[in-house]
């Protein structure tokens, strides 16, 4: 017993002496001083974690004056949020140093000031947690006392809890939009220029091109234009369906119906129902199912009379496709499935060889890792699947075409499909995610009024080039109904029907967030309150017309520009002012997560603050009885010169067309 008792007795106190140890060890991690005195740590190594401290702060330091710099660059508008965020973060350096704290969290849509600082809190919060008692109030205040001066801020205060409130620089506003009038509105800068390969549109041929269509061309068109502005080399891709076991009923038919196709093209007006005609026959007629299989297998051969029936077929569909291209100036290459063939061949191959693939009931499929579904490559019958020329197509992008980004402007219903193409890419070794950006953007359905799936009254699909026949018509009603057709040219109307139905059909799709369903509804497009292209289009008309109808032409205004400070003294100039200058900011979302409805509801903010100013501040004062002008204010010409120029650039990246007169 008494051995029992001395032996626990040792453990307890080995157990003790070591915990002691640990404690000391624990100490001297957290108090590095007492690593030097313990001779543990030479003094050299605190020496250069301070000097490295010091070095991390004067970096930042030297980044933020760089930004400030090139916020002068004729080349460049910059995020005024992003620089205010770069000042934060080197206070943040300066009153935290060495401490692993959140990035500094600065926010433009303040209600009590013009930028909002937010970090207070979380930093107290981390603080905390590592055992460092300080209220955010406290936190802020620390932040603040170790602001480097920059031009940008003229001072900030802190409010409630720990909030910062940031209070821009009236000089600095009127510089920059001095600035945007004599560099134009350009780009933020985007780093390096990258390669970009977006994928949209790619309807299916011989088939009608439907509302889903149009959301992924008006979509992906959007953002080709954004990429395109900011710098990138953009490749665009219509990843057409033009490959398949549909095309041996198609070919069978053809040879039945037009016998002489290969010397007369033949007369066919709606592919539609050319298509259906053959479907009915391949499901009910067994003679012609066996014939249009051989037509496939011929066409895969490469059969000349196979081979020029589907081109026959591919032209006609194409010529009906490229109608709604042109109507809503939307710029593709075609790149369908077909293009794949011998490439899918390659792939297969090189899966085999990689161990990648396994037979069950004939087929041959892919496990892909995290996900359940495999991926079916080769089909029992020897045959291709949308699965193989998304394979073939992904490594074309990647290896061939050196994309550093792809982006597929395809229907959420397609969401699991384009994710096991892209963990599959990466398994086989074409996509590497530290080096490649791929991303699917989805987008929700079209709804008709009655919130169903968007058809036609007798439940068929809509005709896309139905549909902008019938927004042209209704532009047309509209403008007449406010008698413009009594003061526009002939000219000027075409012009302005086109615009204002394309233009209000796109920014219906644009203005809502893609992943929501929308209801498509031409009387809440073309109404021209709201947030609508028509709204807009007739604000922007407006704001260009107040310096013409002052008697000041463009050139007036180009040399104006050079000499003339904006002044920003009233408070409804320099909100506008400032409202300007976060179109950079805007850009930047835009090119993180591509929602485009950001674009769309900043127009739409910039338009009503604009339309506050003018209710406000007079740009040109006239006698009231004669009506002779007295007074032109130039520096508010020009604030309105700027901000139709921001509209504008907004306008090109949606695909609106502007109107000078309307
Ligand atoms: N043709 C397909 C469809 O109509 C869309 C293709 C999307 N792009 C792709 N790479 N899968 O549903």
């Amino acid at each position: 017993m008494e051995e029992e008792i001395a032996k626990y007795t040792a453990k307890v106190v080995k157990a003790e002496a070591e915990i002691q140890r640990l404690e000391k060890d624990l100490d001297l991690i957290e108090n590095p001083q007492a690593l030097v005195n313990s001779g543990i740590v030479a003094p050299a190594v605190l020496q250069l974690q301070a000097e490295k401290n010091k070095l991390l702060y004067q970096l930042k330091h030297l980044k933020t004056q760089l930004a400030e710099e090139k916020s002068k660059s004729p080349d460049h508008m910059i995020s005024i949020t992003a620089l205010i965020e770069d000042v934060f973060q080197v206070a943040i350096l300066a009153a935290y140093p060495g401490q692993d704290l959140p990035k500094a969290d600065v926010t433009s849509s303040a209600k009590f000031s013009d930028y909002q600082c937010n970090s207070a809190m979380s930093i107290s919060q981390k603080l905390k947690t590592a055992g460092v008692k300080c209220n955010p109030r406290d936190v802020a205040q620390n932040i603040v006392n170790n602001l480097p001066k920059v031009d940008c801020i003229e001072k900030v205060d802190i409010a409630g809890p720990g909030f910062i409130n940031i209070f821009l620089n009236r000089e600095y506003v009127s510089q920059n939009v001095f600035k945007l009038l004599n560099t134009g509105v350009q780009p933020p800068p985007i780093g390096k220029r990258k390669r970009a390969v977006v994928d949209f549109s790619s309807p299916n041929i011989a088939k009608e091109m439907h509302v889903g269509h149009l959301r992924s061309t008006i979509i992906g068109e959007s953002i080709c234009r954004l990429l395109e502005w900011v710098g990138h080399d953009v490749l665009r891709i219509n990843h057409l369906g033009d490959w398949g076991t549909q095309f041996g009923m198609l070919i069978a038919h053809l040879q039945d119906e037009y016998p002489n196709y290969l010397t007369k093209p033949p007369p066919i007006g709606d592919l539609q129902s050319f298509y259906k005609a053959s479907k009915v026959r391949f499901e009910a007629d067994e003679e012609f199912k066996k014939r249009a299989y051989e037509c496939v297998v011929k066409l895969q051969a490469h059969e000349p009379e196979h081979y020029k029936a589907w081109q026959t077929i591919y032209d006609i569909s194409r010529k009906e496709f490229q109608k709604v291209y042109e109507r809503l100036q939307v710029h593709l290459i075609d790149r369908g499935e077909s293009f794949y063939q011998e490439r899918m061949k390659l792939v297969i191959e090189e899966l085999d060889a990689k161990g990648l693939t396994k037979v069950e009931d004939g087929r041959k499929i892919m496990f892909v890792d995290g996900h359940k579904v495999p991926l079916t490559v080769v089909k029992s019958d020897g045959g291709f699947t949308y699965d193989t020329s998304d394979l073939a197509a992904i490594k074309n992008r990647l290896v061939e075409e050196k994309g550093e980004w792809l982006i597929y402007v395809v229907d959420a219903g397609q969401n699991g499909h384009l994710e096991t193409i892209y963990s599959a890419a990466e398994m086989i070794g074409w996509l590497n995610p530290s080096v490649h950006r791929v991303e699917h953007v989805s987008f929700g359905v079209v709804l008709g009024e009655d919130k169903k799936k968007f058809k036609t009254r007798s439940g068929e699909t809509v005709r896309l080039v139905d549909l902008l026949d019938e927004g042209i018509k209704r532009a047309e009603a509209k403008l007449k109904e406010k008698e413009r057709d009594k003061v526009l040219t002939k000219e000027e109307l075409e012009q302005a029907k086109s615009s204002v139905a394309y233009g209000c059909i796109k920014y219906a799709d644009l203005s809502h967030n893609r992943t929501h369903d929308y209801v498509f509804s031409f009387d809440k497009m073309l109404d021209d309150r709201g947030n609508t292209a028509a709204y807009l289009l007739y604000a922007y008309t407006r704001i260009r017309s107040i310096a013409r109808l002052a008697n000041v032409s463009e050139e007036d205004l180009t040399k104006a520009a050079k000499t003339t400070k904006i002044e920003l003294d009233h408070e409804k100039e320099y909100k506008l002012a400032k409202c300007v200058l976060r179109f950079p900011e805007i850009i930047l979302k835009l090119l993180d997560d591509l929602y485009l409805h950001t674009l769309c509801d900043y127009l739409y903010e910039l338009t009503t603050t604009f339309t506050e100013f003018y209710d406000n501040c007079y740009c040109v004062e006239k006698d009231r009885t004669t009506g002779k002008i007295i007074k032109i204010n130039m520096s508010r010409l020009l604030l309105c010169e700027a901000t139709a120029n921001v509209i504008n650039t907004g306008f090109k990246i949606l695909g609106i067309n502007a109107l000078q007169k309307m």
